[in-house]
């Protein structure tokens, strides 16, 4: 039990700032603070801190609080363990009354597995340093592979004594369950009796972030080729492999000063990194590399470089990490060491300087990497060439971003002397696969477009804006029917019949111009100014100017939306006369051009009559009247010219 006073001396110490600031990469914006959000994911950050008020807030997911909460959030942890925690950063003294046993038993699970873990911390370190069979068998083991007492200090390495249930007894005694130690996974039961997991075995502790003990890795000493190597806890409540990286407590800070991660398949890399003096490195040790530990590593850089070995099972490891660090849209470099070699075993063999200009010399962008591990065989075998294109495109495809999609086809191109345009054109159509495939993984690809929603890849802008899908229909026309003539009657927006003959591009130009409508979207943005910026000039831009448009949105898009054929509206086909195909183009067009405009107006209308509901003062509820019954004639208007064409 923590008393009153110290809590709020605990809470008046805490900084928001260096709180936050340990698990999240924060930039100084004004009076407050932001990054990105540790809570949910985000590409731009909308989690401030606010050092004043003492609080964070996300402005993405709602998440909000004081550093107690931040941790109890982070950590998934209770109250009094945040509490703790905070105390121990701020070196407050906490004196806690003994437990009473109902209080024992009424810490939650987590707690008492923690405890249990930190128990078993001390005993494993005592173990090594202390008694005979650890001093011999366990420092002996450490000391032969180099590790200095320092480092095995820091990383708060143990030894489990061969005695098959040393420390289970030892801990039962001390008032620990049966059911948390093999919670943990420190004991395991056979015939009713509880035996050391590790017996034998040196130890390398997992931390979590805020450096407390979630699990344990135990190495075996001898070459027992019947026993595993690497003995891991089990997964529990508070160890979770996927979400966990070895080494992360003891890295965080370097890896947030260095803006880069090292990233090392084992426990000893880990170790023989840091004892040269490079700390900024985790291990994905006992799992294969998931995409939760790249999330974790994001919160503190977005460079990661992976170190493996130079064999195949490296080279295999590499190339599907370097896939997964790109679809996070980190940026990921690679350093394969030579055949035979871990970074441990290179490290320990060579001077620390050596190591650096080593890792300098052979660290690749994923692009070269993949190469130069083709390009001996692909030199001079066109074939073989254009495979190693596609193959590096299918990874460029993975980048979310698309700026970096298209420096990484520059670079492709560079490399593999192969044109910019026809890499594009691969790319583009791997993402529109995808695409299709996300949309509907089920279904054949339908013949006829369906609803709107359904075709959209990934839009770059404010796809959230109301009036995404009506811009899009007119970009889709714009697209599709740009250049075809039209001479036809229709309505202007006061209802009068006006006679137009021009190109429809020209035709919806004006129009939008002329209530001086900009497309939101970017992309959207981009096409229409094309066909403007043409027409202006007096020719009409050719289908291949989107398809093959340097701008890879632009080309991806194009390419999305001409893919598939346009279905004219045809709104009253069981009339008995048959329009002709122009009028229900142009029919079309007006519909989508008013309905476009519709949902500007009722946008704007919305915002208004919310500003009338907070306006205070008198003239300004005159003027915000007056606005409204503006719009609201003008979406009258517009709902007639809908109604007129529709029912035509
Ligand atoms: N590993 C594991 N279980 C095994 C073997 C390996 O969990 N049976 C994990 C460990 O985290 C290990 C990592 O995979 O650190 C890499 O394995 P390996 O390269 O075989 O071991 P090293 O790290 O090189 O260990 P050492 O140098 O002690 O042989
Ligand atoms: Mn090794």
């Amino acid at each position: 039990m923590i008393p009153a006073d110290t809590t709020a001396k605990i809470l008046e110490s805490a900084h928001i700032e260096e709180v936050v600031g340990e698990f999240v990469n924060l930039k100084r914006r004004g009076s407050n603070l932001i990054g990105l959000c540790p809570f949910h994911q985000e590409k731009s950050p909308s989690f401030t801190v606010s050092p004043s008020k003492g609080i964070f807030k996300c402005f993405g997911c709602g998440k909000a609080g004081d550093s107690a909460k931040f941790i109890m959030e982070h950590e998934h942890s209770s109250y009094p363990e945040a509490l703790r925690y905070l105390a121990k950063k701020y070196h407050i003294e906490i004196e806690e009354r003994e437990q009473t046993p109902e209080e024992m038993v009424a810490l939650n699970e987590r707690e008492r597995l923690f405890n249990l873990n930190s128990f078993a911390l001390t005993y494993f370190s005592e173990t090594l340093f202390n008694s005979d069979e650890g001093k011999a068998v366990g420092l002996g083991y450490f000391k032969e592979r180099d590790f200095r007492e320092a480092i095995i200090k820091k990383f708060q390495l143990g030894y489990c004594p061969d005695k098959r249930d040393a420390f289970s007894k030892h801990a039962l005694a001390a008032g620990y369950t049966e059911e948390v130690l093999l919670k943990t996974g420190l004991s395991t039961q056979h015939d009713n009796h509880l035996y050391d997991r590790f017996q034998g075995r040196v130890l390398f502790p997992i931390h979590n972030l805020t450096g407390k003990v979630i699990g344990f890795g135990g190495r075996i000493l001898n070459s027992e080729k019947s026993k595993a190597k690497y003995l891991n806890s089990p997964e529990s409540e508070i160890y979770i492999k996927g979400k966990s990286l070895y080494g992360i407590y003891f890295a965080k800070t370097a890896i947030n000063k260095a803006d880069n991660c090292f990233l090392v398949e084992g426990y000893t890399d880990v170790l023989t990194l840091h004892q040269a003096g490079i700390e900024n490195v985790v291990a994905s040790s006992g799992t294969s590399l998931t995409t939760e530990q790249i999330r974790l590593i994001r919160r503190f850089t977005n460079n990661i470089t992976i170190l493996y070995d130079g064999d195949n099972a490296g080279i295999k490891a590499s190339l599907r990490g370097i896939d997964m660090v790109l679809e996070e849209g980190m940026n990921v470099r690679i350093v394969l060491f030579p055949e035979g070699d871990d970074p441990d075993s290179f490290v320990r063999r060579h001077r620390s300087i050596e190591v650096e200009e080593y890792i300098a010399k052979n660290s690749k962008d994923f692009i070269s990497f993949k190469t130069n591990l083709l390009l001996e065989e692909t030199a001079n075998d066109p074939i073989k060439k254009a495979g190693l294109a596609k193959e590096i495109v299918q990874t460029i495809a993975l980048i979310p971003d698309s700026i970096y999609r298209s420096v990484y086809v520059k670079e492709c191109s560079r490399l593999l002397e192969l044109p910019e345009q026809t890499l594009l054109n691969e790319l583009n159509k791997i993402l529109r696969n995808r695409f299709r495939k996300q949309v509907s993984p089920d279904f054949p690809e339908p013949a006829v477009e369906s609803a709107p929603q359904q075709e959209l890849p990934k839009p770059e802008g404010p796809e959230t804006s109301p009036t995404y899908y009506q811009e899009r229909e007119l970009v889709k026309i714009l697209l599709h029917f740009g250049r075809n003539e039209v001479n036809h009657k229709v309505p202007d927006e006061f209802g009068n019949e006006v006679n137009y003959s021009e190109n429809v591009a020209q035709f919806i130009i004006d129009d939008l111009s002329h209530d001086q409508i900009v497309f939101e979207n970017e992309t959207h943005k981009k096409i229409f100014d094309l066909f403007a910026i043409a027409i202006n000039e007096g020719v009409v831009p050719g289908e291949h100017q989107f398809i093959s448009n340097p701008e890879p949105d632009v080309a991806l898009l194009s390419a999305d939306l001409l893919s598939s054929p346009y279905e004219l509206h045809d709104w009253k086909r069981k009339k008995i006369f048959v329009k002709t195909e122009l009028e229900t183009l142009m029919q079309n067009i007006t519909s989508s051009l008013y309905k476009y405009k519709e949902r500007i107006i009722d946008a704007r209308l919305e915002a208004v009559s919310i500003q009338l509901k907070e306006a205070t003062s008198f003239e300004d509820q005159m003027i915000l009247m007056h606005q409204k019954k503006h719009l609201d004639s003008i979406r009258f208007k517009i709902n007639e010219i809908l109604g007129i064409v529709i029912s035509k």
